[in-house]
């Protein structure tokens, strides 16, 4: 396992590019099932979750090769196989955005259960609901979701749940109906750009697909797909971690590859905290020229302001002179990165849905865990402002979603280093008090 070793204290300075969207990625990938041909996909970022689909795609008969300049080409070389075991879904819920396209391209879906995860209860309930209304016959039996259709039939499908609209299951309800046979209606669609890029992919294909960034999408069904290149959309989370890094740490850094469009409220917010901002039409430059400013913000679904930034936000906001809030609508639960940045120095707690934040002087360097992608992410930011030294262990959280991050921060004057950890770990530098 890797970990993180941090020299904190280093304002950032330079330019770095985004990589394309893991997000965006991972249910295009999936969608692949449905093609005729080969696809293309182009700003494939190298990620630990895009080889894990990789292999649960391998074993449903999609010869996945990447090629250079981040490409992946994938194409279905046997489509017998309908079977997503256990054993690779359960490390990568995204997995589960196979089940549409399988059932809608070979007629049976075997997918096992996503099962539990660090942020939060993470349910399937509005996946299934929208299969179930285009017709397929589905059960659950021994951990896995089994779904049959000789073809699915279009049909009305609403999206909302209590927490708002869900993300990859409207991936997996719009792709399936990409094949039903008529019209599909899909309200509540979830509005994040990462859909609109599968809609605009299965619009390439050939899907007779409108209402592409509305919570209203009408598919008419068609009866093949053919293979396309298609190039995914900047990663806007990875973008918003690389902006927030300069807030934290100070300095002044561009971030290009992006579309600003897609970083509305964070940018919104890091004018809030105080930072200094220049948009062009594909980068964004920020610069921190004054002290931090508290903020007070709700984590919601596009265009509001991205549960997946919120951990990274609190952690620039453990610096900012005041109090500040944060509250997580989509996972209220999402608190876990708080009891690590405590062992820097911040002052967090847990206020019913609610974390407080009391800015404080400044963090001190110490050795903290991962526990999951995003709070991974915020623990890096915090060590890039504290004090002396900080070892950020378990990156392999990180790895998932972050494509080679300790390299984008060194090309900024991040002192950053990975480290290799075998069974023991690094020797902390303590100074014991001789015993008497
Ligand atoms: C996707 C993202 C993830 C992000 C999340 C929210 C991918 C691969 N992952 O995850 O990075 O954090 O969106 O922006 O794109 N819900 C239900 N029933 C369901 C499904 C979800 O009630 O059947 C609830 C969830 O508990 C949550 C909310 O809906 O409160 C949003 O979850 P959802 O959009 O489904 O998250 P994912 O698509 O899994």
């Amino acid at each position: 396992m890797d970990a993180f070793r941090i020299v904190g204290g280093h304002p950032l300075s330079g330019t770095v590019a985004a990589s394309g969207a893991k997000n965006s990625a991972l249910p295009i990938m999936a969608a692949s099932i449905l093609a005729d041909g080969p696809v293309t996909l182009e700003g494939v970022p190298e990620l630990i979750d895009v080889d894990m689909l990789s292999r649960v795609l391998y074993r449903l008969g999609v010869h996945v090769a990447r090629g250079r300049d981040s490409r992946l080409r994938l194409e279905t070389v046997d489509g017998r196989c309908t079977t997503a075991p256990h054993r690779w879904v359960r490390r990568m819920r995204a997995s589960f955005c196979v089940l549409g396209p399988l059932l809608a391209r070979r007629g049976l879906a075997v997918v096992s259960l996503p099962g539990g995860c660090r942020i939060g209860d993470r349910p399937i309930d509005l996946h299934l609901k929208g299969l179930r209304a285009l017709g397929a016959d589905l059960r659950i039996d021994r951990g896995y979701v089994i779904a049959k259709a000789n073809r699915l039939r279009g049909s009305h499908v609403d999206m909302l749940g209590p927490s708002g609209s869900t993300v990859t299951g409207t991936a997996n309800v719009l792709s399936a109906a990409t094949l039903a046979e008529g019209r599909t209606t899909i309200t509540g669609a979830a509005l994040e750009p990462e859909i609109a890029d599968l809609g605009r992919f299965l619009i390439a294909m050939g899907a007779r697909i409108s209402g592409l960034g509305t919570s209203t999408l009408e598919i008419e069904g068609v009866d093949r797909l053919q293979g396309v290149i298609h190039r995914i959309i900047p990663d806007r989370i990875e973008a918003a971690t690389l902006l927030l890094a300069t807030a934290i740490a100070g300095g002044k850094t561009t971030v290009t590859g992006v579309q600003p469009a897609h970083l509305s409220s964070v940018l919104e917010v890091l004018q809030r905290l105080g930072m200094d901002l220049w948009i062009g039409a594909d980068y964004v430059t920020v610069e921190r020229n004054r002290p931090l400013a508290p903020a007070q913000f709700i984590a919601r679904p596009y265009p509001g302001i991205p549960t997946d930034v919120q951990a990274q936000m609190t952690a620039v906001l453990t610096l900012a002179h005041g109090e500040s809030s944060v509250c997580d609508q989509v996972f209220p639960q999402r608190f876990e990165h708080l009891a690590e940045l405590r062992r820097l120095g911040a002052a967090v707690q847990r206020e019913g849905a609610a974390a407080r934040v009391t800015g404080v002087m400044h963090l001190t360097g110490a050795e903290v865990t991962a526990s999951d992608l995003r709070a991974s992410a915020a623990l890096v930011l915090a060590g890039l402002a504290a004090r002396g030294e900080t070892v950020v262990h378990r990156i392999e959280h990180l790895d998932r979603g972050y494509e080679r991050l300790e390299q984008k921060l060194t090309q900024l004057g991040a002192r950053i280093q990975r480290i290799r950890e075998g069974r023991e770990r690094t020797q902390p530098k303590l100074r014991l008090a001789a015993s008497a």
